[in-house]
């Protein structure tokens, strides 16, 4: 799976998104190490606080049916699904991406199928907390 496909699986995600809240729809592919593609989109609640990502029900989608090595994530969003800039991953899953990736796994923020910029793991989230910080 190239770049460029990743790219067009998250787009196809970003169509399912549910973001009656804020109108930002936001896709993610996610490349498992054993060749399957994981999709996401953001899922927002009236309550706000309960609102996922679309990067972290990727990764929780493949880690609940047994991936836990990934190679790269494609990430597209945008005001009522209309991408004009890159969409970067919060906080909160750039750390769900540390848990589960090596720091040179690749993130691809897309404006469109042919425009796109690929970040490592390392860029996105230096000096980072992970399960190498923590000892008995
Ligand atoms: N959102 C994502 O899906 N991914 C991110 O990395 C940042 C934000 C969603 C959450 C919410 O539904 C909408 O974008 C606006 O914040």
């Amino acid at each position: 799976m190239n770049n460029k496909e990743l790219v067009k699986a998250a787009f196809d995600a970003m169509q399912k998104a549910y973001a009656p809240y804020s109108s930002y729809k936001v896709g993610a592919a996610l490349l498992g190490k054993s060749g399957k593609v994981y999709s996401g989109c953001n899922v927002e609640n009236a309550a706000y606080g309960p609102t996922n990502c679309a990067e972290r029900t990727a990764f929780f989608k493949a880690v609940s049916e047994g991936e836990r090595e990934f190679s790269k994530i494609a990430v597209v969003g945008g005001k009522d699904g209309v991408v004009t800039d890159m969409f970067m991953p919060c906080g909160v899953c750039r750390q769900v991406m540390a848990e589960f990736c090596d720091s040179d796994f690749e993130i691809i923020v897309a404006r469109s199928e042919d425009d796109f910029t690929v970040f490592p793991l390392s860029e996105l989230l230096p000096f980072g907390f992970s399960k190498n910080n923590i000892t008995d």
